[in-house]
């Protein structure tokens, strides 16, 4: 019997599937990581087999904001397939329809992360992009100003305001706010006045590294001291801009790819602006 493609897969079954193909530790789910692929903001393309879901694959349209204007793109995540079913072509499959679908929304790249890349080679991927990586040790500001009192803990309305305002990457709507809060797995730092913030890891993914930072730069520092006190070996990515102003010089840092990604028309050119930050990479 062949499995049937189900455009809507129901959102628990997806985490069942990829919480147990990613060989998550009991007691935690893939969407405490990854709330983006439960969310109606997303398409879950599922196949079922028996009335079980076999494979999965999910797609988020987008826009990727560039100093020409926002460029409609898809980030791809929640990719498995059922252990006993692997090497059936299903995988595949699903990223086939995904990739016909996205093109025909007229979106110019299809973007996601895994280290699967002889796998996703096949699809037309290739790693593209920039990212910076430095230990928070390596800021290069004395650390004596750095000491401050504890930061405010916890997502709130100002983070989500300044989230929204952002002017590089992928752009948040209003109606992504759901899933952004729902991260169970990500620690958000902040000061009130002036205003600064850091999200500090999600999940097993982004392990001791700092992945979203914004506001005033020496409040950052503050932030990023603080998690340092906690953890010596704490990372922080983002671009090379944003890097600086916060304090690190590159010569320190490590330059890494950003993703892998698959141009949706003939002759795209990668934008060296394109910029996705850990909350939205999936
Ligand atoms: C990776 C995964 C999604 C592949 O699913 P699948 O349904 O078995 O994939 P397919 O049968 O469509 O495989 C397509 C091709 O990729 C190859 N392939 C499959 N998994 C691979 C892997 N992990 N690394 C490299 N190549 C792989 C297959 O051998 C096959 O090659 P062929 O076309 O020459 O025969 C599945 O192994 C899985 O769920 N792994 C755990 C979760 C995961 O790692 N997801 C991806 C990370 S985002």
């Amino acid at each position: 019997m062949t499995p049937e493609l189900l455009e809507t897969t129901r959102a628990g079954l997806v985490d069942e599937l990829v919480t147990r193909s990613f060989g998550y530790p009991a007691g935690r789910r893939f969407f405490e990581d990854f709330p983006v692929w439960g969310s109606p903001e997303v398409e879950r393309l599922g196949l079922i087999d028996h009335g079980k879901l076999i494979s999965h694959v999910g797609i988020r349209k987008c826009e990727m904001q560039t100093s020409k204007g926002p460029e409609r793109v898809a980030l791809i995540g929640a990719v498995a397939t059922d252990e006993r079913h692997r090497g059936r072509g299903f995988s595949s499959f699903l990223l086939q329809e995904a990739l016909r679908r996205i093109e025909a929304a007229g979106c110019t790249w299809s973007l996601l992360w895994g280290s699967e890349h002889e796998f996703y080679a096949k699809q037309g991927f290739r790693l593209e992009g920039t990212q910076w990586r430095f230990l928070i040790s390596d800021l290069s500001v004395p650390v004596s100003g750095l000491q401050s009192t504890p930061p405010l803990e916890g997502m709130n309305e100002r983070i989500w305001s300044a989230l929204l305002a952002r002017k590089s990457g992928i752009r948040f709507q209003r109606s992504d706010r759901d899933w952004v809060f729902a991260h169970r797995s990500v620690r958000w730092l902040s000061f009130a006045e002036p205003f600064s913030y850091v999200a500090y890891e999600r999940g097993m993914d982004l392990k001791h590294i700092v992945h979203e930072a914004g506001g005033d730069p020496t409040g950052i520092q503050k932030l990023l001291y603080y998690l340092y006190l906690e953890c010596p070996i704490a990372q922080v990515i983002g671009t090379e801009s944003e890097l600086e102003r916060m304090g690190f010089h590159t010569r320190d840092g490590y330059r890494e790819n950003l993703c892998l990604a698959r141009p949706m028309k003939s002759g795209s050119a990668w934008n060296p602006e394109f910029w996705v930050s850990g909350l939205s990479a999936c």
